[in-house]
């Protein structure tokens, strides 16, 4: 090494590998899950069909669909004995310190998950488990924060209306589920699958490339994912849109605030490190908005001050200077909440959505015996000191 050292904060203009799995262009607002745009996936596949697609590179069969649907469905339980973790957290515990605990805590009950040099059969049951398992520790998370007692899987049901009846279930009576809500959840966890080397992924790609397992990779992943510069982002867009809507829905003096730099308020569900245009995924969460909304009879004053703000913001020089447009985070709290959801769940969505895609990712690096990721750095500090006796400091 020349000792030659690019420095490259928050890594804007470095490639940290090579990958075939989703492909986004940041100024055309394009993004493609193996070459398959997700408008198609959003509105034509289900979310079991883009995870198996993400993690094995192709639409899956009918068959393999059914097999791969049916493994999954064989590990929604969840070890009995991770109910003694689930109880040691305060009821008011953020899901997505649960969620990254209780994930990490999966290697305790599979220990083989633990071997960097599993056999490909050993390493598909390792991601099936995860898969099967997340939406049920997913739903768990949600009843424990309501003090309501657990829902048990019903394997009848596919993933996302499991998914979703063990979440509003109740043990005194069966409740329906409306298809309704059924594809909203589809289309959004689809639409949260993958977004190539973002925040998250690259941490579960650098944690994974020091050979350490899955589900501590993951775990620091859904870490990561909690900021509110990142997925944590939908969580802080409806704090903001409540603040705006109780301060007397004054949008414009909220996008002045945005823009003054004394202040460190933010838009938050607004810019994007690469799309530099609306992205493609808030277009279809905005319109998927108002169709739900308007199908389950639910009238959202917040929903009315974001696109209020999106309007001034987006006829606003600082945002169009900045190509500062509505990002995934954006509209997305406005359709978890009309589904029943509390705030607090909404970053732990995102991590049920991106599962797959870090999947895919970690299993890439991995298949491509990347190295360890060790960056390099520019020193600014002291070279020479010489130590002092602790009675002359
Ligand atoms: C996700 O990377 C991914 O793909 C992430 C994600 C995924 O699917 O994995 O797409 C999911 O995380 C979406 C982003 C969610 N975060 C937010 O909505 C938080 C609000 N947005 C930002 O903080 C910001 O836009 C980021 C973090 C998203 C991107 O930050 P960058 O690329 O580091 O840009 P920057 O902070 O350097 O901002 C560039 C300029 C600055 O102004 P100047 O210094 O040039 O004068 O734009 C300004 C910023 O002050 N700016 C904003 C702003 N975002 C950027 N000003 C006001 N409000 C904002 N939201």
């Amino acid at each position: 090494q020349s000792g030659f050292v690019t420095l490259d904060t928050g890594y804007k203009n470095t490639g940290a590998t090579k990958s075939a799995i989703t492909f986004l262009d940041g100024e055309k607002g394009i993004l493609k899950y193996r070459g398959y745009g997700i408008e198609e996936l959003a509105e034509k596949a289900s979310f079991v069909e883009v995870a198996y697609l993400l993690i094995y590179g192709n639409l899956p069969t009918e068959a393999q669909l059914a097999d791969f649907q049916h493994q999954i469905s064989r590990h929604t339980l969840v070890h009995e004995d991770m109910k003694k973790f689930f109880d040691g957290f305060p009821s008011k515990s953020h899901p997505m310190g649960q969620l990254s605990s209780l994930v990490c805590s999966l290697s305790s009950f599979y220990p083989e998950s633990l071997n960097p040099n599993q056999t490909k059969e050993e390493f598909e049951l390792t991601i099936i488990k995860l898969l099967g398992k997340m939406a049920t520790i997913v739903s768990w998370i949600y009843k424990k924060s309501l003090g309501h007692p657990v829902i048990y899987p019903k394997n009848k049901f596919d993933y996302v209306t499991n998914f979703l009846y063990m979440t509003f279930g109740q043990r005194t009576e069966d409740v329906v589920i409306d298809p309704v809500v059924v594809n909203a959840m589809n289309q959004l966890l689809i639409l949260h699958a993958d977004h190539e080397q973002n925040c998250s992924t690259s941490t579960v790609r650098i944690v994974g490339s020091s050979d350490c397992n899955l589900y501590a990779s993951i775990s620091a992943g859904i870490s990561a994912l909690w900021g509110p510069l990142h997925g944590g982002a939908n969580q802080a867009v409806i704090e903001m849109l409540e603040k705006i809507k109780d301060d007397g829905g004054d949008v414009d003096k909220w996008v002045n605030k945005a823009k003054d730099k004394n202040d460190s308020f933010r838009l938050m569900g607004f810019g994007h490190r690469v799309y530099k245009n609306f992205d493609p995924r808030a277009k279809i969460i905005k319109k998927a908005c108002d169709d739900i909304l308007e199908k389950l009879g639910i009238n959202d004053p917040v929903l009315e001050i974001a696109k209020k703000l999106e309007e001034v913001a987006l006829s606003d020089p600082y945002f169009v200077e900045r190509k500062l447009y509505p990002n995934v985070d954006f509209y997305s709290g406005i359709i978890y909440r009309a589904l029943g959801f509390p705030t607090e769940m909404f970053t732990v969505l995102f991590a049920l959505g991106r599962l797959p895609g870090w999947i895919a990712q970690w299993k890439e690096m991995r298949e491509n015996k990347e190295p360890i990721g060790r960056p390099r750095q520019i020193y600014v500090g002291e070279i020479n000191r010489n130590f002092v006796a602790l009675e002359k400091r």
